[in-house]
């Protein structure tokens, strides 16, 4: 094979350069003109090189003139959006991605947060691993008192459980703040050992606790009264019922009335299937106990409090209705979907 020809040397590097320069199809075909059209570079080359003495020119030329149809299609492909077909539409609508969002207890969590968040009270999030001390003993929940019994709690180790209320955020808040005026809402992380439709080893509740100079109960009936009708609706109304806590006195229950059948326990001329009575268990409160204060380094001469724990995943059944707890923690996606 013969040495390479110095005129297809010298059209080789032009075109090289010429198809970098070239960037829209038009440019390609102006190309395609320039080499291999009636007056262009190769027809030139055939016409002013000793083909007919020298076969190997023949050769050659026709060679280049492959090389450069290849050349020039493909950079006509690419200019054309490889496949060929004409540019990419930019309007031509995206794919959408799928789209995710917050899981019902979370958006359950930031609703019960902003509606305190309104009264003037502080979100604080306090351990889900405690020690007895803040869990139990210092709630005046002595080591061999009938109350540990209650509730099914999982002890991490001796003198540590994972927290089954978020009362221990009590004390922690009142180390916090060393004085009055204390005014939180410690929302967080809970366990028992328990499974049922109603009941999950780990669910959500939310504890209040203000104290200050003189309050009483009608403080906290105020506060129940407000979170009532901000979370469930203007329609509610609650009432107190006298129960026993270790840590409140007095203590008592929060009951708020049902949205079924609007507190009248009847839905028609029959029993109301949710309540039964026109009434819902909201949850535990009372008076923040002497003890518990002492322990919490203030003078229960000096202020009082109130506080409450109420279940997030609780409140979230009574307003949507959902049949069963399982429910919200399963990974059905169909489920989660709809909030
Ligand atoms: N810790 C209680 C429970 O989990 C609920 C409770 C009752 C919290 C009364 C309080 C309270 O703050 O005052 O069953």
């Amino acid at each position: 094979m013969g040495k390479k020809i110095k005129e297809i040397e010298e059209i080789e590097s032009e075109l090289k350069k010429d198809l970098k320069d070239s960037l829209s199809s038009a440019d390609v075909d102006r190309l395609s003109t320039k080499y291999l059209g009636k007056q262009g570079k190769v027809n030139i080359l055939f016409k002013t090189l000793p083909i007919k003495t020298d076969p190997q020119i023949g050769r050659q030329i026709n060679e280049l003139k492959n090389y450069i149809e290849e050349k020039i299609s493909a950079k006509l492909a690419e200019t054309l959006n490889t496949s060929g077909q004409a540019p990419t539409d930019v309007t031509v609508p995206g794919i959408e991605l799928p789209k995710g969002s917050l899981h019902l207890v979370t958006q359950a969590i930031e609703e019960i947060e902003t509606i305190f968040l309104k009264l003037g009270f502080v979100r604080r999030r306090y351990p889900e691993v405690e020690t007895d001390w803040y869990y139990a003993e210092g709630l005046n929940i002595p080591k061999d008192h009938p109350a540990r019994d209650d509730q099914e709690t999982f002890y991490v180790g001796d003198n540590t459980v994972l927290t089954a209320h978020t009362s221990n955020g009590q004390l922690r808040e009142m180390e916090l703040k060393q004085a009055p005026p204390i005014k939180m809402i410690n929302i967080g992380k809970t366990y028992r050992r328990q499974t049922d439709a109603s009941h999950t080893p780990m669910f959500h509740q939310f504890e209040g606790l203000v104290i200050d100079k003189g309050i009483n109960i009608t403080h906290l009936l105020g506060v129940t009264e407000y979170f009532a009708k901000s979370y469930f609706g203007l329609d509610r109304k609650t009432r107190l019922r006298p129960h026993h806590f270790q840590f409140t006195e007095p203590s008592f229950e929060i009951d708020i009335t049902c949205g079924v059948c609007h507190g009248t326990g009847i839905i028609g001329k029959t029993p109301c299937k949710i309540c039964k009575s026109g009434w819902l268990e909201l949850g535990g409160a009372g008076m923040v106990h002497p003890n518990v204060l002492k322990n919490g380094g203030l003078d229960p001469e000096e202020c009082t409090g109130f506080a409450f724990g109420w279940g997030v995943e609780r409140v979230l059944m009574m307003k949507s209705g959902l049949p069963d707890l399982r429910l919200i923690y399963s990974d059905d996606i169909r489920f989660l979907r709809q909030f």
